[in-house]
């Protein structure tokens, strides 16, 4: 079923537990995506960066694709345009029918965020669909923003900043950043700070650049209040390593075959991470998680 990001991510902040918002590039991976959150009766989101639907997974083919699984789906699948930065992508996101947009203003001041996050708040509203916006700036792994204190979210700022624009959830900097990190690093993420936020806010709290922060931190951010994980460089780097591996393994393999190895391999990855965030087997507890979508 095709639904809007909204009533799933309260379900969740209710319940205490997260779902995941993976991006997506091609048809291998919407129906790992899916086929996972049946198969674990799971929530989850797919995102789709403006950068991606450019550059490869083209919106006129991945939306109705997309959508047409999330309707035949048995378990609730929202759509969302990851960092959405101009009001252009975002209306052509909302004119294709994404399920919910981002909308990501969080490298201007914060009376430009605020403008421009309200803006599109009241826009996805008055269609029924739903906005998350950023406050704080969660950067890059390459240049270490996710240690820079300065990106933090403020936790008063934060709250202003909610009741201002109206968003449906907030993702939140807390230490992680996005991409890979340098090897063996594990960053450190500021747990009370979150906490504080989760008290101040009392609503649905996104976290960016989940890939490579590490199993403990991704379930201490749960326990704390995070409900909504955004996972890109972990999967493609999932799915990379298991295409090289099943041609190194198979050099005569056929090429629907090796998709279909590399579609496994991701199922694999995703339903792990569905188990540990807890949003496996929510579906079947509540049955309730928001009205279906056209
Ligand atoms: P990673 O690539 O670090 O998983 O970040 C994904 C993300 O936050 C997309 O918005």
């Amino acid at each position: 079923m095709y639904v809007s990001m909204k009533d799933m991510l309260w379900h969740a902040h209710q319940h205490h537990y997260a779902v995941m918002a993976i991006n997506c590039v091609n048809m291998e991976q919407a129906k790992a995506i899916i086929e996972s959150a049946e198969e674990e009766s799971s929530p989850v989101i797919i995102n789709i960066s403006p950068r991606q639907l450019k550059a490869h997974g083209y919106g006129y083919i991945m939306v109705p694709m997309i959508q047409a699984l999330a309707k035949q789906a048995s378990v609730p699948v929202a759509f969302n345009l990851d960092h959405g930065a101009n009001f252009e992508d975002i209306a052509q996101a909302l004119k294709w029918g994404f399920s919910s947009v981002m909308i990501d203003a969080s490298s201007y001041d914060f009376e430009e965020n605020i403008r421009r996050t309200s803006m599109v708040s009241t826009l996805a509203h008055s269609l029924g669909k739903s906005c998350e916006a950023e406050l704080g700036h969660v950067g890059l792994a390459a240049n270490a923003d996710g240690q820079n204190i300065d990106y933090y979210t403020h936790v008063m700022q934060a709250k202003e900043f909610v009741e201002r624009t109206g968003c449906d959830c907030l993702a939140v900097a807390i230490g992680t950043a996005h991409g890979a990190y340098p090897k063996g690093m594990i960053p450190q993420l500021d747990f009370e700070r979150l906490t504080q936020l989760k008290h101040a806010l009392n609503m649905p709290l996104v976290l960016h650049g989940g890939s490579g922060a590490g199993e403990e931190n991704i379930q201490k951010a749960v326990a704390c209040g995070i409900n909504k994980i955004n996972v890109c460089t972990d999967l493609m780097k999932h799915a990379k390593e298991a295409l090289i591996k099943t041609l190194a393994d198979e050099p005569d393999i056929e090429y629907m075959e090796l998709n279909m190895a590399v579609e496994d391999a991701m199922k694999d990855f995703i339903k792990a991470y569905m188990r540990f965030i807890g949003s496996s087997q929510q579906y079947i507890f509540d049955k309730h998680i928001g009205p279906e979508l056209d």
